[in-house]
Order: C-alpha cells, then structure tokens, then sequence
C-alpha cells in the first residue's frame, strides 16, 4: 500500500458515492495544493538539482490534474467552492522538522505519504463511482499519484541515506495512519 499502514475505513467510499460533487471540488483544491508543495519545494531548495527538475514536472502534472477536475466540475454545471482546507495534510505537515537537513527529508516524506494516500483514495473512486468515464478518470489519476509517491521517496534517497529514509518513512506513516483513524469519513479526498 504504498508505505501506508492502515486502509481507508471502507464507510468512506459510500459517503463519497453520495456527494460527487463535493468530492470533486475537494479533489480540485487538493490538485492545486499538490501544485503549490511542488512551487514550495522549488524555492526552498534552488541548488539542488534533482528538486528543481523533479518539482517542476510535479507541477505540471498536478495543474493539469486540476484544470481536468475543473472541466468535469463545470460540465457538471457546478463551480468551484472556497477551500476550506485539508485538516488530514495539515496535521501530519505540523510534524515536520524545523532543522535542516531533516526539515528537507521530512518534506519530501510527507509529500510521499499524502500522494500514497490520495493515490488510495482515487483508486477506490475508480473502483466504486457509477460513471464510468469518472472511474477511468480516477483509475489513470490514481496510477499518477503513485508514480509521484516512488519519486518523492527516491528523491529523498538521493540526499539520505537509505536507512534514515526508512525509518523516517515508517514514523510518519505512524503518524498519517493515526490521523486516517481519527478521519470521521466526510465527502473529501482526504476525508
Ligand atoms: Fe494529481
Ligand atoms: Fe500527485
């Protein structure tokens, strides 16, 4: 399950199959929040190499991953709704290091971890939606957000070492599973 320890409550599905909408429109603020980690990283971090060619592909994906949600929301007839926020991303990002080189790592673990995550929850909108042209739609997003989570994890592996990685890895998905546990199952992707 992608460094994932625990899976999504499968109640969450049925609230998601019941509010299209609303998950639509979270899965676009999350596309473009996934965009603007990619901007973040790209300023933080301009000598490093691998960061800059890596974020700015990111980027490019996940803002064409959000004019595509954007396209379906409005065939829809619906707009989109102020971003309230994602409690889930905000909560584990609240665990990262304020040191580097850790705060480095830490960034790039948690974006793993969200992309994981969000690839999870896509996969199972590609599974259970009625439409089927939504579910080929979730079905080819899920795959992209699983490539974007083995990239962040190399790409940790290229500044750390391979057991630091590891053991880093495995102390947020501690972390992430606690907060998916505690999720009360709203129509969000993260939800
Ligand atoms: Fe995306
Ligand atoms: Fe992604």
């Amino acid at each position: 399950m992608l460094g994932l320890k625990i899976k999504t409550n499968p109640e969450w599905i049925k609230v998601a199959k019941e509010n299209v909408d609303l998950i639509l429109i979270d899965h676009a603020h999350c596309e473009k929040k996934a965009a603007g980690t990619g901007f973040s990283l790209l300023s933080h971090y301009p000598g490093k190499v691998e960061i800059q060619f890596f974020m700015t592909e990111l980027i490019t994906e996940e803002i064409e991953h959000y004019r595509r949600v954007l396209e379906i929301i409005s065939a829809r007839g619906r707009v989109l709704t102020r971003d309230k926020g994602d409690e889930y991303a905000r909560e584990l990002i609240s665990h990262i290091s304020k040191n580097e080189p850790e705060r480095l790592l830490d960034r790039l673990i948690t974006a793993a971890l969200i992309e994981a995550r969000s690839c999870e929850r896509l996969k199972l909108l590609g599974e259970h939606l009625e439409d089927q042209q939504l579910r080929e739609f979730y079905t080819e997003l899920a795959h992209s957000e699983a490539e974007h989570f083995v990239t962040f994890i190399k790409l940790a592996k290229n500044f750390f070492d391979e057991e630091t990685v590891k053991i880093r890895t495995s102390y947020f998905a501690d972390i992430e599973a606690g907060i998916v546990s505690r999720l009360s199952n709203l129509p969000l992707i993260h939800g």
